[in-house]
Formats: C-alpha cells, sequence, structure tokens
C-alpha cells in the first residue's frame, strides 16, 4: 500500500498534465527507443512518451497509480508497461534510451539513496541516451544535483536545463498552490 493510493483513487489526474516544456523537449530531442520512468505515479510522462513512439516502462509503489497507468495506455493503444514496487530496489533488466525522474528525488533525507539510484540509472543508460530530471526549483537542490554531475566523468554532457512554472491542484479538497520544477537533461555521450 502507497500513501499516494487514497489520492490516486480521487483524484484522476494528481499532477496533471506533463509538463509542456517536457513535452516540447521530447517532440524535438526523443526518438523511439527503450523509456524507463522511476516513480511514474499514475503515468502522464510514461504515457507522454509512449504517444512520441517508446516503448515504456513505469514502476510505482503504488499499485492504484500502475493500474490507472495500464488502463489509460490500453485504451490509448499505447506500449506501456506498469511494475509495482520500490524503485530502489529495482533490478535494471536492462539499458534504456531514456529514463525519467519527476519529482522523486528530494536531495535531503535519503541522499545517499538517492544518489545510488542515480549511479545505476547512469549506469543503465544507452550511449546518447537521455535522463531527464525534474526536481523542485530551490538552490540548495540545484546545487546538489550539479555537484552530483560535476563528479561524473566526461562521458556524460548536461544538455538542458529549464525552470518550469507548475500549478499543483488536489480538486476534492479545493486546495491549489504555484511552484517552480527545474528540468535538467543529461545524455551519455
Ligand atoms: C510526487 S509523485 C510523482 C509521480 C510522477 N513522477 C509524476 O510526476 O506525475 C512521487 C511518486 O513516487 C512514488 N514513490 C515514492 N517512493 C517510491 C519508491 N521508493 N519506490 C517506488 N515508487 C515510489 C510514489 O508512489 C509517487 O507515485
Amino acid at each position: 500500500m502507497s500513501s499516494y493510493d487514497e489520492q490516486y483513487e480521487t483524484e484522476e489526474s494528481l499532477f496533471g498534465e506533463p509538463y509542456p516544456e517536457f513535452t516540447a523537449y521530447i517532440a524535438s530531442n526523443g526518438s523511439d527507443g527503450d523509456a524507463l520512468d522511476l516513480g511514474c505515479g499514475q503515468g502522464r510522462d510514461a504515457l507522454m512518451l509512449a504517444e512520441h513512439g517508446y516503448s515504456v516502462t513505469g514502476v510505482d509503489a503504488s499499485e492504484v497509480g500502475i493500474l490507472q497507468m495500464e488502463e489509460r495506455a490500453g485504451s490509448l493503444g499505447l506500449n506501456v508497461t506498469g511494475i509495482v514496487g520500490d524503485f530502489y530496489a529495482f533490478d535494471f533488466p536492462q539499458s534504456y534510451d531514456l529514463i525519467v525522474l519527476d519529482s522523486i528525488l528530494h536531495f535531503a533525507a535519503d541522499t545517499a539513496k538517492e544518489i545510488d539510484l542515480l549511479d545505476r540509472v547512469l549506469s543503465h543508460t544507452r550511449r546518447s541516451g537521455l535522463v531527464c530530471i525534474f526536481i523542485h526549483k530551490n538552490a540548495d537542490k540545484e546545487s546538489a544535483l550539479h555537484h552530483y554531475l560535476a563528479n561524473k566523468d566526461e562521458g556524460w554532457q548536461l544538455v538542458h536545463t529549464e525552470d518550469i512554472d507548475y500549478i499543483y491542484e488536489e480538486k476534492r479538497i479545493d486546495f491549489r498552490t504555484a511552484f517552480q520544477m527545474y528540468m535538467a537533461v543529461i545524455q551519455k555521450r
């Protein structure tokens, strides 16, 4: 049982549409291939990537979110496979052309686990592949991410960054808040 199960049951699309900036980036720079969305939730990014031709695997602890994503993918005829599980324990069965980490890195209490996950993500990305990371815009978190990337070897390049205006809404409790996300795309040379 995930802490998100109840919210996903009551909000059809808790995190809304994929960021338009991400969709535009994929439309211009994506390709078909294998994609992995870690912490995919209800699958807003996974479904968008599949619409752009990727074969997508989404992993999330929420069984509700995974079932909703699979149902939407099925009704749209999209190639998306869901796995219910802990992404920290994900046993990468292959490498991918694109890996998404959207709103799952916080660089706070679990930083060591997050760094270990990032290491495994990078080592399972194919040559020329992309890793798309979205974190809350915050100087400390951005600097933690840049510090991590600066210590990677030259096989990795930060190819795109962008600030994204975002509105989070929970309609059932009439809650709405606006903030910014930070998008960073790194590419394996
Ligand atoms: C803030 S939501 C973001 C969902 C999705 N990435 C999006 O942007 O729409 C975080 C998601 O990560 C999942 N999650 C958190 N910790 C997890 C873990 N250790 N393993 C698998 N999923 C996890 C939650 O269930 C939730 O669906």
